[in-house]
């Protein structure tokens, strides 16, 4: 690996800060099987050998599919991975995303992926608010939170981490259970979370940007061109290492179902970000 320095510490596990994410590997709108399965066999694969320890997931992409091809393309899994997953939502007959956020439902997610992935424990769960599917939004969480310390007392879970929740529901669930990561979606062009960010640093907690890339629809700005240009980088790689170098509690998961895109995704590392680059890369942000 090209980043041996990169790294911190997820629960009690020390993960590469620049990790995978899987959601890409299932078909077209997260539904279904993937176009080309060898390929995304073949990306999981290149991902690992490329030092990858850390690779988030969900049952309910695909759904089951993406788990489905982790368990194929690497199980019996590498000692150090850590493979993250994330409950609360399920998937209708046309691909729909709805809420799957009863006790009930959390538990029944759990087990479903350690079904799929070949797991007797999860190392770290992500609970994903589905107040509001498309985005954070306050209220309270204590019933999630509480099924969740019951799968992890049931020795199910090692480590319970949140998602897509505001700073309140954070402190609310924190007042309740140690929390290992915080996963919402922040890239250079959406900055909503700064504040929240810089709380987990202090406290040593990972956080971990959904969409890093800018999501289905990846950032693209002159800004970042002109200064990929000037580094002689892509645009994305630029977009990664800004995160790289905005704080040492993030650990990156962009998405890709290509190997080639996985590749450069991961030389992101190797591109350095001068102080006058990154004040210019920080006016890219929305207000
Ligand atoms: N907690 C949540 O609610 C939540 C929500 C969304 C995602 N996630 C997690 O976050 C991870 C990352 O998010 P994401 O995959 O949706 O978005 P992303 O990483 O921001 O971007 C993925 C998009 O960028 C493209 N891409 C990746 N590398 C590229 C490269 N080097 N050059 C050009 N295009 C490139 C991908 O297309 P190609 O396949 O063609 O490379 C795909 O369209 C997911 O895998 C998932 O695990 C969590």
């Amino acid at each position: 690996m090209s980043y041996p320095a990169l790294t911190y510490t997820l629960g009690d596990r020390q993960v590469a800060r620049l990790g995978y994410g899987a959601m890409q590997l299932a078909g077209p709108g997260v539904f279904g099987p993937p176009k080309d399965e060898a390929r995304a066999l073949q990306v999981l694969r290149d991902a690992v050998a490329a030092g990858v320890n850390h690779i988030d997931t969900s049952d309910f992409y695909g759904p089951h599919i993406t788990n489905q091809l982790i368990k194929q393309a690497l199980y019996p899994y590498a000692e150090d991975l850590v493979i993250v997953s994330k409950v609360g939502a399920r998937r209708d007959e046309k691909g729909g995303w709805k809420p799957a956020f009863t006790p009930e439902a959390l538990t029944q997610a759990v087990e479903d992926n350690l079904r799929n992935l070949g797991l007797e424990v999860m190392e770290v769960v992500n609970l994903r608010s589905m107040l509001d599917v498309y985005g954070p939004k306050e209220g309270s969480l204590e019933p999630q939170v509480e099924a969740m310390i019951k799968l992890k007392e049931r020795g199910l879970i090692r480590h319970i981490g949140l998602s897509n929740v505001t700073a309140k529901q954070v402190a609310e669930a924190q007042a309740m259970t140690p929390i290992a990561c915080v996963q919402n979606l922040y890239n250079l062009a959406n900055r909503q979370d700064e504040a929240l960010l810089d709380q987990l640093a202090a406290q040593g907690i990972p956080y971990v940007p959904f969409f890093p890339l800018g999501g289905f629809s990846p950032l693209q700005s002159d800004q970042l061109s002109d200064v990929a240009k000037e580094l002689s980088a892509t645009p994305l790689q630029v977009a990664l290492a800004w995160l790289l170098q905005r704080s040492p509690n993030i650990l990156l998961i962009p998405g890709t179902s290509s190997p080639e895109h996985l590749k450069q995704n991961l030389a992101s590392a190797d591109v350095k970000l001068t102080p006058e680059i990154v004040q210019r890369l920080n006016s890219i942000a929305q207000p």
